[in-house]
């Protein structure tokens, strides 16, 4: 086969050199627009499965590569005056153009064409080749030049950065360098690749950048600023440019790539050409070289090439999705990186270390278990009103908001039952709440409880409007406070235009078959083309709901409850106040989000009021309406938290969505938990986490970054009521407290967790 590889990237050069060690008659050049010794950048960080991977593909450059190696165990963070060390995280560097040396030469080894000062403008110029691999890099010329094909999406991503060099060292570990400048915050990524040089990457948010003028400054004077702003990290030593090729400051956007296909006719893409991870997780090469070993396998191994291209996008798409995908939240990380700068130096170690989402609570105990338990001390030091305890995980930490102590961070999260009878819970809430306060959580909450009869989604929700209702729950709180020790909080809502529809098991939001009652909304906006168009409340209808909800609040202190929550979210009425979806008001209840705030806020001083003192009120809202810039996005829910915040609510429980029939969300592990996190540390008021939250892991990871202060379950306390005990008897904490009843359960449970520890060498 007559092969052209355009690029001599590790890309271009890694493929050339696996096509031939499949077949050493395949006749291939390499066209290359620089001379063999030019490049940007200093050097790469590879891992160790990479290099395995490379040591199977080519022994022979691997074992070079490998012979050039500088090694670190640690990554240090610079962060407000302290050093803060973390160990066994492996890396290795390697100057960039060494690599690129030694696959050169490998190349010439093998036979390869490597044409040298060769520019291609367009694939026509290629031809005579069969296959026309592009590994022409982050700009490649084919990508655009058949846009048509590969459908390109390319988002320039917010910060700005810059590489450099130097002959400081950084031997020690892998760097984060933070300084604050009087324009903002300016922060170095710096790693060792060769024995007297360091790759030192200046990375700020773009207002920054403008703010301090690098747009207008030449690579030298932007060499002189960045050597100012870190020169107690640099020992004198200056820090060098290496893009000669790039005219102007050099100064970039990191663009994420991402290709529709990666395959058109006999031409491919690979490398930076078909997909980008940003440099914070260092993986670019990898993936570049790994894509090449796959394609060249599978060249040889399928019948022909358009099946070798299937099986290659097929196979390598799922890997650079996923490592893109760890990307975006490593560069979201850095791009936000403002709102963590007031954390703690370890809670912002933490965060960072953990910003990827890739490396768990657990893996960080792996890597260097004295930082963590260090790390956890401090998390329990800083719980307010705790005593802290020598060893005890995140999770188990108390958690104190007003005069209410809850004894750890994991709440039952509220979910409707269908199965109350005009308004009032039957004996399935007091066996179905009592199981969940026995099975551990420190905060269990009831179902969303209605505060009048219109006010209820269905037929089987229940309420709190009427001494039946007051004298039910009271059994349930006593049921709670007298055998368990969690605390119980009653969230409050009004379905507004969602109400009057069917069981959950049922036709979820359709409306009932029969004995439909009338509903009403801020707007005669239906949910949808099926539900019935609710009534525009008038001002005396906001009188009747807000005396509605005191009532039910009064009710509620009566009954004993701990918390008090107020549903906000999820499209009931007070969220559709709240989004401009479904509220189209001109009066003063409309339009701007302090006129859509107005009511909401007016019921919650209501009920502030006459709920004591000494007891939190939390409020539930979703943080995103999933519909773009139309709804409430998570910026604009930073807005709603620190208006809520500045009105005297305790914490925010941030869920997103079930406003619109329109809405596209995005799920996956923690989904909502961004949000709580940007609210949590934009505004500074606690939050509550909720949304596919399954694992201790995700519990103490999430608790630990300071990205939340509570983390809600729901569905995960459906299929086990247990499961605060379990996770506690899973990460071998053994002071979590049992119903005396269960002690045997509790003995061979954690024996058994223990027992499979030691079969799967945990300990
Ligand atoms: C700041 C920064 C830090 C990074 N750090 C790391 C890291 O630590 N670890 C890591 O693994 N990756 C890192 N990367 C990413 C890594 O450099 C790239 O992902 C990797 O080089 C991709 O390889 P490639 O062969 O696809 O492209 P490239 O290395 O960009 O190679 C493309 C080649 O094609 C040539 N070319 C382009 N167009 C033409 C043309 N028309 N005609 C002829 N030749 C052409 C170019 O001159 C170039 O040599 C970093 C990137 C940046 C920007
Ligand atoms: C059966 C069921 C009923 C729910 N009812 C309510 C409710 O009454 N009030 C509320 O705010 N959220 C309700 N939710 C949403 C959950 O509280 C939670 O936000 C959501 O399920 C995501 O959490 P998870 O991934 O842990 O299940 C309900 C969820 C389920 C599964």
């Amino acid at each position: 086969m007559r092969v052209a590889c355009l690029g001599g990237g590790p890309a271009g050069l890694y493929f050339a050199i696996c096509m031939k060690l499949h077949d050493p008659a395949h006749e291939i050049v390499v066209f290359e627009r620089n001379r063999p010794h030019d490049t940007f950048g200093w050097g790469v960080v590879l891992s160790d499965e990479t290099l395995d991977n490379l040591t199977a593909s080519d022994p022979v450059s691997a074992k070079t590569i490998r012979g050039h190696f500088a090694y670190w165990d640690d990554i240090a963070v610079h962060y407000r005056g302290r050093t803060i060390v973390s160990g066994g995280h492996g890396f290795c560097g390697i100057v960039r153009k060494k690599v690129l040396n030694i696959l050169q030469d490998r190349a010439q080894d093998l036979g390869i064409e490597l044409a040298f000062e060769r520019e291609i403008d367009s694939t026509d110029e290629l031809a005579d080749y069969d296959l026309i691999v592009a590994a022409d890099g982050l700009n490649s010329k084919t990508r655009t030049e058949h846009a048509k094909a590969f459908k390109p999406n390319i988002d320039a991503r917010a910060c700005k950065f810059v590489w450099f060099g130097t002959h400081q060292k950084f031997d020690d570990a892998f760097t984060f360098i933070f300084e604050q400048t009087e324009q903002g915050w300016v922060w170095a990524h710096a790693y060792q690749f060769d024995g007297d040089t360091a790759t030192f990457i200046v990375e700020c948010t773009e207002d920054t950048w403008a703010k301090t003028g690098f747009g207008e400054m030449s690579q030298e004077e932007s060499i002189a600023v960045c050597e100012r702003i870190f020169a107690k990290y640099l020992g004198g030593h200056a820090l060098m440019a290496n893009a000669g090729h790039i005219r102007g400051s050099a100064w970039l956007n990191f663009p994420r790539v991402l290709c529709e296909t990666w395959s058109h006719g006999n031409i491919v893409l690979m490398g930076d050409a078909a997909a980008t991870a940003h440099f914070s997780i260092g993986s670019g090469t990898k993936l570049a070289m790994e894509s090449a070993i796959a394609l060249a396998e599978y060249l040889h191994s399928e019948k022909d090439m358009a099946s070798a291209f299937r099986r290659y996008e097929d196979e390598r798409r799922t890997e650079v999705l996923r490592l893109q995908s760890a990307a975006r939240n490593s560069l979201e990380w850095f791009e936000d990186a403002e709102r963590y700068l007031d954390l703690d130096p370890v809670q912002f170690t933490y965060s960072l270390l953990t910003r990827s989402q890739r490396i768990s609570h657990e893996n960080l105990r792996l890597r260097d278990k004295t930082w963590l338990e260090a790390a956890e001390r401090w998390f329990q030091e800083s719980a307010p009103g705790d005593t802290p305890r020598e060893t005890r995980p995140p999770m188990f930490t108390p958690f104190t908001l007003r005069g209410l102590t809850l004894k750890n961070r994991i709440v039952v999260s509220p979910m409707a039952q269908y199965s109350a009878v005009d308004g009032a819970p039957t004996d399935w809430h007091l066996v179905h709440l009592g199981a969940r306060a026995q099975g551990g959580a420190g905060l269990v909450f009831t179902e969303m409880t209605c505060v009048s009869p219109a006010g209820r989604i269905t037929p089987g929700c229940p309420g709190l409007y009427a001494p039946a209702h007051e004298a039910a729950w009271t059994r349930i709180v006593d049921f709670i406070h007298t055998q368990t020790d969690a605390k119980f909080g009653i969230q409050l809502g009004h379905s507004g235009p969602k109400g009057s529809t069917q069981l959950g098991w049922e036709e979820a939001d359709a409306p009932l078959k029969q004995d439909n009652w009338e509903v009403m909304a801020p707007s005669p906006v239906a949910w949808s083309e099926h539900n019935q168009v609710p009534r525009e409340m008038t001002r005396p209808d906001m009188d009747t709901v807000r005396d509605e909800y005191v009532g039910a609040t009064e009710m509620a202190l009566r009954c004993g409850f701990d918390l008090l929550e107020l549903h906000y979210a999820h499209g009931y009425l007070m969220s559709a106040f709240i989004t401009p979806l479904t509220n189209r008001r001109r009066d003063e209840y409309g339009g701007s989000l302090d006129n859509r705030m107005r009511f909401p806020l007016e019921v919650f001083h209501a009920v502030r009021a006459v709920w004591p003192e000494d007891k939190p009120i939390s409020v539930r809202i979703s943080a995103h309406d999933w519909v773009g810039q139309e709804g409430v996005t998570p910026e604009e829910a930073v807005e709603i938290a620190r208006m809520f915040k500045d009105a005297g609510v305790d914490i925010i429980d941030v869920s997103a969505g079930q406003t619109s029939v329109e809405a596209q969300p995005v799920y996956g592990r923690m989904f909502q938990t961004p949000f709580a996190d940007r609210i949590r540390n934009e505004t500074g008021i606690a939050t509550m986490a909720v949304g596919n939250i399954h694992e201790p892991d995700h519990v103490n990871s999430i608790l630990m970054a300071g990205r939340a202060d509570l983390c809600c379950l729901a569905r995960p306390h459906l299929s086990d009521p247990n499961w605060t005990l379990r996770a506690a008897a899973r990460i071998g904490y053994e002071e979590a407290a049992w119903p005396k009843q269960y002690y045997a359960g509790r003995d061979q449970l954690h024996r058994l967790a223990q027992r499979a520890e030691t079969f799967t060498g945990k300990v």
